[in-house]
Parts: C-alpha cells; sequence; structure tokens
C-alpha cells in the first residue's frame, strides 16, 4: 500500500511485477507504464496488478502514462561510468534540445510558437524575471541571469529554491518566474514554484523528464531533449538547459525588438553550432586525464572567474566536489582579497576559468596574485587567445565562439577535469556518496 502526499511518487506497471519509485526514471529500466499519483491517491500493487483509490477508498480510473524515448539510455552502451557517457551525449542533448524548438522562416529563424506557448503580448509585459532552483540547475540559473540582463536589460534575480521558498521574497507584477529542474521533482523546487503561483506569478519550467510535477504543474513548459540522465552528477541536463535559456533569451529579445529578426537569427544559427563545437570539445581527453593523474590527490581546489566565468566556476567547482570528495570553492575572481586569497600556499592548485574576452586581462590580474603566493594555476581560455598562457602554468582552450555563449564549451573540460580526477581517486562516479539523484525530500 502506497499514498501520495506532496513528495512525488509513481507506480511502474510490469508483467508479473509491479513498482514504487519517487520518479519515472528510477522504473525505466523495467518498464515504460507508469501511473503518475497525485496528493491524496493511494496504491493497492500486487504482483497482477495495480489499483488506485482515493483516501476514502473510491476506485479512481487512472491513465497509464506510456515513457516513450530511447531505450539505451538506461545502459552504458560501452562506457565505465554513466557519467562519462553522458558527457559524450552532450553534442546530441544539444542538438536535440534546440532543433525542435526552431523554425526557419523566409531563410530567418526564430522558436515555433507552439513551442514558446506565450503569446506575444506576454513576451513584452514582463519587466523582472526570477530564476529558481537546485544545484547544478541553478548555476544554470545564474548563467541565465548574466544573459538575460546583459540583452533583454531586465533585472533577474536568481535563488537556491530552500532559500526563495522562506525567505518571503518581493514578486511585483510584471515578474516572469522561470524554474529550471532536470528531475522535475525536486522538493525544494517544486515547494518555490507553487509559492511563486500562489503569489500570482507565471512560471515557465524548463525540466527533462516529461510528465515530471514540475512539468504539470507549470504555465508554460519547455523541454531539455537530453535524454535520461541516471549519473547523479548532472551534465548534459545542464547544457541543455543552458541551450533552453540561450534560445528563450535570443527569441524574448526578438519579440521585444532588442535584437533585429537577422541578429536574432545569427543568434539561432551560432546556437545550431554549439553542437559540432562540443563535439570537438570533447574529443581529445588525453591532455585532461594526465593532469588528473598528476593532481588527484589534491586536497582542495580554488576555481575562480568573472562575469560568466564566475557562473561557470560554480558548476566547475560542484562537479568537482561532488564525484571526487575533493574540497573545492568558486570564487569571483576580485573577490579573492578580500579573504580567501589567505588559503593560497606553495602548490594550492587554482582553475582560473578567463572565456570572458572583455574580463580576461582582470583575471590574469588575479592568476598573478595567487602565482606569486605558490598556487599552481591551470586556466581555461578561448582559442586563439593567447593572454593568459603568459602567466597560468597549463592552459586548455575550448573552440572559438561568442564569450556570451561560451560556457557550454568550457564547462565540458572541467565535467571531464572532474570524472578523471574521481576516476584516479577511485570514487564511487555514479553513485557519490550521501547524494540521491532526485531530491525528493526537504
Ligand atoms: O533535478 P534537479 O535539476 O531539480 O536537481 C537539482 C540538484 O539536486 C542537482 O542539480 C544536483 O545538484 C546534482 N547532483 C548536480 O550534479
Amino acid at each position: 500500500y502506497v499514498a501520495r502526499k506532496d513528495s512525488p511518487m509513481v507506480l511502474g506497471l510490469g508483467e508479473g511485477e509491479n513498482f514504487i519509485a519517487s520518479d519515472i526514471p528510477a522504473v525505466l529500466p523495467y518498464t515504460r507504464k507508469v501511473f503518475i499519483l497525485e496528493d491524496g491517491d493511494v496504491g493497492i500493487l500486487t504482483t497482477e496488478g495495480i489499483t488506485i483509490t482515493s483516501l476514502d477508498g473510491k476506485t479512481i480510473d487512472h491513465k497509464v502514462f506510456e515513457v516513450t524515448g530511447d531505450a539505451e539510455a538506461a545502459e552504458k552502451g560501452g562506457y565505465e561510468h554513466f557519467m562519462s557517457k553522458e558527457i559524450h551525449e552532450q553534442p546530441k542533448a544539444l542538438r536535440d534540445t534546440l532543433q525542435p524548438m526552431l523554425e526557419q522562416k523566409d531563410g530567418l529563424w526564430s522558436m515555433r510558437d507552439d513551442i514558446l506557448q506565450m503569446d506575444p503580448g506576454q513576451v513584452k509585459a514582463f519587466d523582472r524575471v526570477a530564476i529558481v532552483a537546485c544545484g547544478t540547475a541553478y548555476h544554470a540559473g545564474v548563467v541565465g541571469k548574466y544573459v538575460f540582463e546583459r540583452v533583454l536589460r531586465v533585472p533577474v534575480e536568481v535563488d537556491i529554491a530552500s532559500e526563495y521558498r522562506y525567505r518571503d521574497p518581493v514578486t511585483p507584477p510584471g515578474t516572469l518566474f522561470i524554474i529550471i529542474s532536470q528531475s522535475g521533482e525536486t522538493a525544494d523546487t517544486l515547494a518555490a514554484m507553487r509559492e511563486a503561483k500562489k503569489r500570482g506569478g507565471k512560471v515557465l519550467a524548463i525540466t527533462n523528464v516529461v510528465g515530471s510535477s514540475v512539468a504539470r504543474e507549470a504555465d508554460y513548459l519547455i523541454y531539455t531533449w537530453a535524454g535520461l540522465e541516471i549519473a547523479v552528477a548532472s551534465t548534459k541536463a545542464y547544457t541543455s538547459q543552458l541551450m533552453v535559456l540561450y534560445a528563450l533569451c535570443t527569441e524574448f529579445a526578438r519579440q521585444r525588438g532588442v535584437m533585429s529578426p537577422q541578429e536574432a537569427s545569427g543568434m539561432f544559427e551560432k546556437l545550431l553550432g554549439l553542437s559540432e563545437q562540443a563535439q570537438e570539445a570533447i574529443t581529445n581527453v588525453d591532455e585532461i586525464q594526465r593532469f588528473a593523474s598528476e593532481h588527484f590527490d589534491r586536497h582542495s581546489v580554488f576555481f575562480l572567474g568573472r562575469g560568466l566565468d564566475y557562473a561557470l566556476a560554480m558548476e566547475a567547482s560542484l562537479k568537482l566536489k561532488e564525484i571526487s570528495y575533493i574540497h573545492s570553492e568558486a570564487y569571483a575572481a576580485g573577490e579573492l582579497k578580500h579573504g580567501t586569497i589567505a588559503l593560497i600556499e606553495e602548490g594550492t592548485l587554482v582553475v582560473a576559468m578567463a572565456t570572458q574576452q572583455a574580463l580576461v586581462e582582470k583575471t590574469i590580474s588575479n592568476v598573478k596574485e595567487v602565482k606569486v603566493r605558490g598556487a599552481y594555476v591551470l586556466a581555461i581560455a578561448m582559442e586563439g587567445d593567447e593572454r593568459v598562457a603568459q602567466e597560468a602554468d597549463e592552459v586548455w582552450y575550448i573552440p572559438k565562439t561568442d564569450d556570451f555563449i561560451a560556457p557550454v564549451l568550457a564547462v565540458l573540460p572541467m565535467q571531464l577535469f572532474a570524472y578523471y580526477m574521481a576516476l584516479m581517486r577511485g570514487c564511487d562516479i555514479d553513485k557519490p556518496r550521501n547524494l540521491a539523484k532526485s531530491v525528493t525530500v526537504e
């Protein structure tokens, strides 16, 4: 007997066996037929069947939800870990997420109306954006903040869902809420979304799991088509979330007249090209493997960056700590000298993200500060930009692209770095200690 109250619950309908889980991906290796329970539903499972009733025992005629999609997603397909497989699936995930969103009219790309769902009046009406999410999805939201503010010139707040729900936020009319969640079942994110709706806000959700709670409760919904993500550490979901945010921002800019149709189409073209560049960025992993074999016994790593590079540093740091158990921190590079620099000593490993062309010189000055104190510096820079190479001990280059979309490419070596560091340390990469894939409790 099972019952649902607040936290999600799904029942998987098998043959001679039935399943209970807190989200859809958990049952997919066994069945693609699921019942999604609502609050107050009671399920009675036997090996032969499933009956669903209300709390007072009345039978409810629930529809079976048939999950479609790639059956191979639940297999490692020759990779040692799901995480490595999912990192390498990113070129496809980026393509699969973006292509169905777009259409070409008179030679110009724009977003399809049925994908955006908002009518032109609504697109022009919002004058504030509030993005709410947890963990990696929150980090995608931080990128979203920089990008939306830079392009649309509207104020954007980005909140960690567990903070948002209790901080009694000010939500003026005209706020568009964007909720980001891979699983669509994260308890804090769901609660924050309900809070936003209670305050009269319209919620646009970005999620990867079809039929998830976030998908069902949002006013507007855009799926990332990253496919099933099994490793606890989120990789392809993150880059797909970035892709949706970029596409959204571009379409909003087009409809609000901030970008001409030609400029917006040009940006969509660049986004369409990201998949190929992502492939380039993950093809040669030798350098990353070699670096990991030399540095895997570190106790602490600092990630620095400015602007979008800071948003990226946050994600790079989370990735490393959650799977390798190495302490790591992300710092806005300019904030270093307000305290953290005291921790830099002979041999401290510092990763400096330096992809933002207008900020590279500033980041280089921070690289000099830590080098003088004995740090070993690995920098991430854009192909063709040799400036940081003169100061850092090593530089990894990402394919040349606009600063604006660089995070999609720059995160890839950071995911691989975390992966190989964890591999060298013998960690349980797909199921790191103390963590769950969907955090369905508070
Ligand atoms: O399913 P969600 O995107 O809502 O999950 C949010 C976080 O729990 C998740 O991103 C978590 O931080 C990952 N382990 C990060 O790799």
